[in-house]
């Protein structure tokens, strides 16, 4: 076999085994269909941005750099639109200037965007009322409608799923490039946030700031990077059909790309080494990450680190740790510690939103004070081993809903019912996304 038929193979091989957590699709040839026309379409993102992004997440492996990860639990298709995207854009923008001048170093600006669709489930079904019918898989597989029509797998929403990442795509290389995206745009939205009474305690970071603000503008600083943002693109890659009919050979070096998204990470339930997942993952150069729960073992993420970053390099693997307030000091030690022994790097980052679910009024929630603990925890463990905190990945939408117990604007559990409206996991808002961002500021200072 030559080189590029041997590329294809290991592509491939990810089939002659069960993938875990894949929907039922009930027609294969379908499902064939979608891909074969898939892999004719142009790729989302390029070769070249994913190797960037590599570099950055390099840096903030080093410490050099501090990655913001965000957006929905699920993205879904009836809400991409330009508001909704609009607002989700601009309060990562809003966290990252609070971020950057907190950490003093740059921050890589990653969406959990434009391609976050799908869903594994841990249960093939779901019941209502004796009613029995396939779980909502996200908007790529069906319908969040609960009938039965609805709720069969179709794989033309995979190509739904292709056109609506374009879009938002679309809008994202605007808005990040169109002056929208320009520091003092950014800073004076918090301006506005901190001058809410509720936010009292932000104010004297946000005034220091402002006067970086006006010092540079007084310098006559007025250079083009800060008028401009990279925001990458990424998701969960889950759905192994979609990845691989998204994923192109690069033509100037010959190597596989997974041209979906910048980014894409392994979940929890996906992770064995020996699985397809990490098997197809291992075959593509996108930088990658892997989620990091309370039950991996020093084992397991060394063996992850064979099997996803075997030579060593720099900003190809991320770890998203995703522990829970109450055992990240406990549970992540060991795992940072083993990997800092083994050498090859790996860029730490804190997930303080799928450790802490709990059920309140039948509302799947979270506190606001466990995912500031969380990451409070893991900051305290990189500092007691030497090592880095990396960066944030977090659950948050752009709009003012209800899903998150607590913040300064202490939405309690009568609150849920206000506006409730994640398809799937609760999301940090508008303003709980920003105030997490100043506590980061606060414990990176403490
Ligand atoms: N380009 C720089 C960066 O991405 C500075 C910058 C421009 C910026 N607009 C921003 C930083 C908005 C944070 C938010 O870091
Ligand atoms: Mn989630």
């Amino acid at each position: 076999m030559g080189p590029e038929a041997e590329l294809l193979a290991a592509l491939d091989a990810w089939q002659h085994q069960d993938v875990a957590y894949q929907p039922p699709w009930p027609d294969a040839a379908h499902l064939g269909a979608v891909r074969s026309r898939l892999a004719t379409l142009p790729p989302l993102v390029f070769a070249g941005e994913a190797d960037a992004l590599r570099t950055q997440l390099a840096k903030a492996g080093a410490g050099e750099a501090f990655v913001l990860q965000g957006g929905d639990c699920a993205e879904s298709f009836a809400e991409a639109t330009a508001d909704k995207i609009r607002n989700k854009i601009k309060l990562l923008l809003q966290m990252a200037v609070v971020l950057t001048y907190g950490a003093s170093m740059p921050v890589v600006k990653l969406g959990r965007m434009a391609g976050q669709y799908a869903k594994p489930r841990s249960s093939q079904t779901e019941t209502r009322d004796q009613v029995t019918l396939p779980s909502f898989y996200g908007d790529a597989v069906n319908s969040h409608e609960f009938d039965a029509a609805s709720r069969v797998p179709d794989p033309e929403r995979l190509l739904d799923s292709y056109h609506t990442a374009a879009s938002t795509l679309n809008l994202i290389r605007a808005f990040t490039t169109g002056g929208f995206a320009s520091l003092r745009q950014a800073h004076e939205w918090n301006r506005g946030f901190t001058q809410n009474p509720a936010y009292a305690r932000y104010e004297e970071i946000a005034a220091e700031i402002d006067r970086a603000m006006r010092f540079m503008t007084a310098c006559g600083v007025d250079v083009e990077s800060l008028r401009a943002v990279d925001l990458f693109a990424s998701h969960e890659g889950l759905l192994l059909d979609y990845e691989r009919a998204l994923t192109r050979i690069d033509s100037r070096t010959g190597l596989a790309y997974d041209c979906s998204a910048h980014f894409v990470w392994i979940g929890e339930r996906t992770r064995d080494p020996d699985g397809a997942h990490v098997e197809y993952f291992a075959q593509v150069r996108n930088p990658l990450g892997v989620k990091i729960g309370p039950s991996a073992t020093p084992d397991d993420v060394v063996r992850l680190v064979d099997r996803l970053n075997p030579a060593g390099e720099a900003g190809r693997l991320t770890f998203i740790a995703r522990m829970g307030a109450g055992k990240v000091r406990d549970a992540l030690g060991p795992l940072v510690a083993k990997t800092a022994a083994d050498g090859r790097p790996v860029t730490w980052t804190c997930d303080p939103m799928h450790g802490n679910t709990i059920t309140v009024n039948g509302y799947k929630t979270r506190r606001f004070t466990d995912v500031v603990d969380e990451v409070a925890g893991f900051f305290e463990v990189h500092r007691g081993l030497g090592t880095v905190p990396g960066g944030l990945h977090v659950e948050l939408t752009g709009d003012d809903v209800t899903e998150v117990l607590g913040g300064a604007e202490e939405i309690d559990a009568d609150g849920l019912a206000r506006r409730y409206e994640t398809l799937v996991d609760p999301r940090l808002n508008h303003q709980q996304g920003l105030e997490l961002a100043f506590q980061v500021v606060e414990l990176l200072r403490a």
